[in-house]
């Protein structure tokens, strides 16, 4: 059976979808517009420029309608598709785990270039979530082993789905709570961790998308330091001389961040900007 055709093209499909985000304040339109085309056709950035005069079918048009109708209510693009891209792969998202953040690779390729001249290095992850930094280690450097650790069931379904896709040799979940301490009867090369760091009353002032995220992901406790402090103080003794502690930092973080790896006893205290300035990654080495 044929499939029917409606007449809208693609590039008339990518103006109106554009226009509807654009008006919904949805801030980057332009983009979220191009990976609604991409998700509805299946086609690549280059196939879209090279049929962008083609008819969207019927089926395709109902389903840009049906992504759009959910988008506007600031539903998550990434919840929507039920996969987002990382660092170069894919991941499985959806409600219940934080969706990867760009932000967030320069803090995996920090890790990289920390433990890219130590044979086998063992790592731990604290906080996986998706999984999105430890899977990148151990599928940038094959020969380490990387254990991912989380607490919450949603998460970790989607954890076990990410490293199973993506890293299956040399990543293992690990599931349990950071505040019992979990994985630190080990020794490793490095330990990185994007931990919740928002504080406690900034939650319900965050943008509309980011309140569909679960508040597990998000809450950093009164002063959105609980984690570093917890993680700095108690699994100094799980890192290996010379050692490496990593931590993502929000873009006011660094000097209460530092302070803390100061106290902890953590030296030669690196601070490293993102992509768009902003300081987002903090490290220091034991002795
Ligand atoms: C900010 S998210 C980071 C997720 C992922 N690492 C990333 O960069 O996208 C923090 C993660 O910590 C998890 N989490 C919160 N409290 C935890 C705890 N006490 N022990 C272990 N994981 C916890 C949350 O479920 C969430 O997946």
């Amino acid at each position: 059976m044929t499939e029917k055709i409606c007449k809208m093209t693609i590039f008339e499909a990518y103006g109106d979808i554009k226009s509807q985000l654009k008006e919904a304040q949805i801030e980057d339109y332009v983009f979220e517009a191009k990976q609604i085309i991409k998700y509805v056709t299946g086609y690549t950035n280059k196939e879209i420029l090279l049929n962008y005069t083609e008819s969207l079918t019927d089926f395709q048009k109902d389903c840009m309608e049906a992504v759009l109708k959910e988008r506007l209510k600031r539903y998550p693009l990434q919840y929507i598709l039920g996969f987002w891209d990382f660092y170069g792969r894919r991941y499985k998202v959806g409600p219940g785990v934080l969706i990867p953040r760009q932000d967030t690779e320069i803090v995996a390729e920090t890790c990289i270039d920390l433990i890219k001249d130590i044979k086998n290095p063992k790592v731990l992850d604290l906080c996986a979530g998706t999984g999105c930094i430890g899977i990148t280690l151990a599928a940038e450097k094959q020969d380490s082993l990387v254990t991912l650790a989380e607490k919450y069931p949603e998460p970790i379904a989607f954890l076990e789905e990410n490293i199973k896709q993506n890293a299956p040799e040399n990543a293992k979940l690990l599931k349990g709570d950071v505040f019992e301490k979990i994985g630190s009867d080990e020794k490793y090369d490095l330990i990185v961790s994007n931990p919740p760091y928002v504080k406690s009353d900034e939650i319900a002032k965050l943008q509309p998308e980011v309140r569909f995220e679960p508040v597990s992901a998000l809450d950093g406790g009164a002063d959105g330091l609980d984690f570093y402090r917890f993680i700095a103080k108690e699994y100094k003794n799980s890192l290996k001389p010379g050692g490496r502690l990593v931590f993502e930092i929000g873009f006011d973080g660094a000097d209460a961040v530092k302070n803390i790896l100061e106290r902890s006893g953590y030296k030669n205290i690196t601070v490293k900007k993102d992509y768009y300035e902003n300081e987002r990654v903090i490290f220091g080495t034991v002795d």
